[in-house]
């Protein structure tokens, strides 16, 4: 296991799609993912994308702690979780706005649009289909992580510039800057 160094964004590995995981099940995935969530976790993140990692594959890490839950059902609390390979669909067109920061762009938050409801699916580390319909934080996390596949990073989805800013000083000033880090 080992803490893994979290690229910043400037750096060119944030901007390249990312390349499909021929085996997920092979040895060096698995020791990738678990140095991911445990990166993670001592970062105190709700998602880590391979990029972020200077690991340029398709595959990410998240988990959906039960406080940071919308009250919709399917918005459901999930533990660490990696979704390997993954697709993704909006159900619908409700496309709402939430705030989310990133651990390659440390301190700052911004308010970004999101599909509300998505499905998802893709495999774990054993091979096994992961997924499901998702909706609210869960849904944002999983559209956040899976743009970082496709060398997208949330300030480029950003709709309002004046929702932008550090965390402390968005505190401060009273903005519910709820979201997570990813
Ligand atoms: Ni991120």
């Amino acid at each position: 296991m080992a803490i893994l160094k979290i690229a910043r964004m400037g750096h060119p590995v944030l901007l390249q799609r990312a390349e499909p995981v021929a085996d997920p099940t092979a040895p060096e995935i698995h020791r990738l993912v678990h140095d991911m969530v445990e990166t993670m976790e001592d970062a105190g993140g709700a998602g880590l994308a391979a990029p972020q990692v200077h690991v340029p594959l398709r595959l990410f890490v998240f988990r959906v702690a039960e406080a940071r839950r919308s009250g919709d059902a399917d918005d459901r609390a999930v533990g660490n979780t990696v979704v390997i390979n993954p697709g993704i669909e909006p159900l619908d067109d409700d496309i709402r706005l939430r705030w989310e920061g990133c651990l390659s762009i440390p301190g700052l938050r911004a308010v970004v649009p999101r599909h509300w409801r998505i499905r998802y699916r893709g495999v774990d580390a054993e091979g096994a289909p992961v997924g499901g319909e998702v909706t609210g934080f869960h849904a944002g996390v999983v559209q956040h992580e899976n743009d970082h596949l496709d060398g997208i990073l949330y300030p480029m989805r950003m709709t309002d510039f004046r929702l932008f800013g550090f965390h402390e000083e968005l505190e401060r000033a009273g903005a519910q800057a709820a979201g997570g880090r990813s």
